[in-house]
């Protein structure tokens, strides 16, 4: 089974990003919080960084949007060269007309559900995306715990990919780490998002596989 493991850089020094992502190029992507400080109460930085991020990364960017009105913001991740681009339901007016025009950017369209947003909300629009995020914390910062309520969550959005034979991603993303991953993985989850469980640890590299080898043991989907 593949999984996927995606570290944040969100837990990485921001004044040695390219150190920093030169220490887990065997992650499958790199994830990038964007935030504005108005959708989420957390600031980080826009496009120009994530420009730059691109020039140097040698793994993809996953890039999640924390910000408000992307129909007008989310294509240009797409433009810069993001493999992926996540955004919250909430956070345009159609969400399935931005998944087209990331798509034919040649980006994934992610869908983004905060722990507060039902599956059942967007139930109808999944199968445009390729990949849902199930968050598993308030979005906004790293370093805080997983909220295990939210497993059901994966479970439902894996239950629909089967029965519907559609085959996007589901991701989790908050407070994964090395105890919680495996509930993350029995429940569905197929990629996996990690800050602080990575570049909290002394070898990152080293952390990425570990975390690797106990999804893979625990997924059975
Ligand atoms: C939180 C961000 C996460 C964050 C996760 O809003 O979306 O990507 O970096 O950090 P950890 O893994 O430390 O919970
Ligand atoms: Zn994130």
């Amino acid at each position: 089974m593949t999984v996927r493991i995606n570290p944040s850089i969100l837990s990485a020094d921001f004044v040695n990003m390219e150190r920093d992502l030169g220490h887990i190029t065997n992650a499958d992507f790199v994830h990038v919080d964007v935030m504005d400080n108005n959708f989420v109460p957390n600031l980080t930085f826009g496009p120009q960084m994530v420009s730059r991020i691109k020039d140097v990364s040698r793994v993809p960017l996953d890039v999640h949007l924390m910000i408000e009105d992307n129909d007008r913001w989310a294509t240009g991740y797409a433009e810069l060269g993001a493999e992926s681009v996540t955004f919250h339901v909430e956070s345009t007016a159609d969400p399935v007309a931005v998944a087209k025009r990331l798509r034919e950017i040649g980006a994934r369209a992610g869908l983004a559900l905060k722990p507060g947003t039902p599956f059942d909300s967007v139930r109808d629009i999944a199968h445009e995306f390729d990949q849902i995020l199930v968050m598993t914390v308030e979005p906004g910062f790293g370093g805080q715990p997983f909220m295990n309520d939210q497993l059901e969550k994966v479970r439902q959005v894996a239950q629909f990919r089967k029965d519907t034979g559609t085959s996007f991603w589901i991701q989790v993303d908050g407070g994964v780490d090395e105890n919680t991953i495996e509930f993350a993985a029995e429940a569905g989850a197929d990629t996996f998002v990690a800050g602080s469980a990575v570049y909290g640890r002394d070898n990152p590299a080293l952390a990425v596989e570990n975390l690797r080898k106990l999804a893979q043991t625990h997924h059975h989907h």
